[in-house]
């Protein structure tokens, strides 16, 4: 039997190795303490520290070495261990859905603060992924309801896991469709009151020069934009306005440097009006979002 100390030592060598991960130290204690998690034993990363020597036992010690195995191939640590924190809630998420990434919280808040004062708002979450923006806006709007749409099936599935986790099957409705096709019959027209999205955004081109761990492992369903990385926010700008009540909202996240082109496309359209682009943390652009305009007006 190793100690903690000589196996995290070992899995960590392996990781700066690989060359795989920016992260290898972080990466072995994430993966210990999900083996240790699953042999019974609740630990936490000051617990490998202050408890080093305590001893793993061989065969905890014989997965561990396998699940580094996998992430020095460039498996994402998410993959691996199928959980991701977003918003303070634990997704469960799986090969075959993107895994949620902070920046999207950018999005959320903007929306969160957009809908304060709503009653009871109808959401629609274009391209759910795992429902990371679905959970978090059911979990923070207690009134409101979420249709979740997606169109691929892993997607769907992680989504409907995760919002049962959280007892909001009743104010979720997960809807297999391409774009807005099959939420038509939903009773949505004109009575949405915010349309949010992080549709797949990456030039086509760009994929192949992406890091190994999102370029090989991620659906690149979720990630291919087209050509220009902008013909999803063509298309949703023009389907969600026959949704969106007047003044609804609509909000999308978007790549560093795509606020001034969405925004754009917003305006073209002609349905919407107050557009906005909203910078992250890093200051780069993050969210673009605007107004339903009453037609005629
Ligand atoms: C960038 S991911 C976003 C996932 C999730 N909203 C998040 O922020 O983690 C884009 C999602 O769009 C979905 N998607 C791609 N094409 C679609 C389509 N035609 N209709 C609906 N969803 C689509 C993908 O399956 C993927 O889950």
């Amino acid at each position: 039997m190793r100690s903690i100390r000589e196996i995290l030592k070992k899995a960590a060598d392996k990781l700066i190795e690989s060359r795989n991960t920016n992260t290898p130290v972080l990466d072995a204690e994430l993966l210990l303490l999900h083996v240790l998690k699953q042999s019974g034993m609740e630990f936490d990363r000051i617990k490998l520290l202050t408890q080093s020597g305590y001893l793993v036992d061989e065969r905890a010690a014989g997965k561990y070495m396998s699940l580094i195995d996998e992430r020095s191939k460039g498996k994402p640590v998410q993959y691996i261990t199928q959980k991701q924190e977003f918003m303070g809630f634990e997704l469960f998420v799986k090969e075959g859905v993107l895994i949620p990434r902070a920046d999207t919280e950018t999005v959320v808040e903007k929306v969160l603060e957009k809908a304060s004062g709503m009653n009871k708002p109808n959401i629609i979450d274009m391209c759910t992924g795992s429902g990371a923006i679905a959970v978090s806006l059911a979990g923070n709007i207690p009134d409101g309801r979420v249709w979740a749409a997606d169109i691929s099936d892993i997607a769907l599935e992680c989504c409907r896991i995760n919002a049962a986790r959280y007892g909001f099957e009743k104010r979720i409705r997960v809807i297999k469709s391409d774009l807005f096709e099959n939420i038509k019959e939903e009773g949505l027209i004109g009575n949405t009151d915010v349309i949010v999205s992080n549709p797949p955004y990456i030039e086509s081109e760009a994929i192949k020069g992406l890091d190994v761990n999102v370029r090989c492992y991620e659906p690149h369903l979720a990630l291919d934009g087209g050509k220009d990385g902008l013909v999803y926010y063509r298309r949703i700008v023009n389907d969600a306005s026959e949704f969106l009540k007047h003044n609804g909202i609509i909000a999308f996240e978007v790549g560093y440097d795509q606020g001034d082109r969405v925004k754009n496309i917003m305006e073209e359209s002609g349905h919407y009006e107050d557009i906005n682009i909203e910078k992250d943390l890093s200051g780069c652009d993050r969210c673009v979002w605007g107004r339903k305009k009453l037609f005629g007006e």
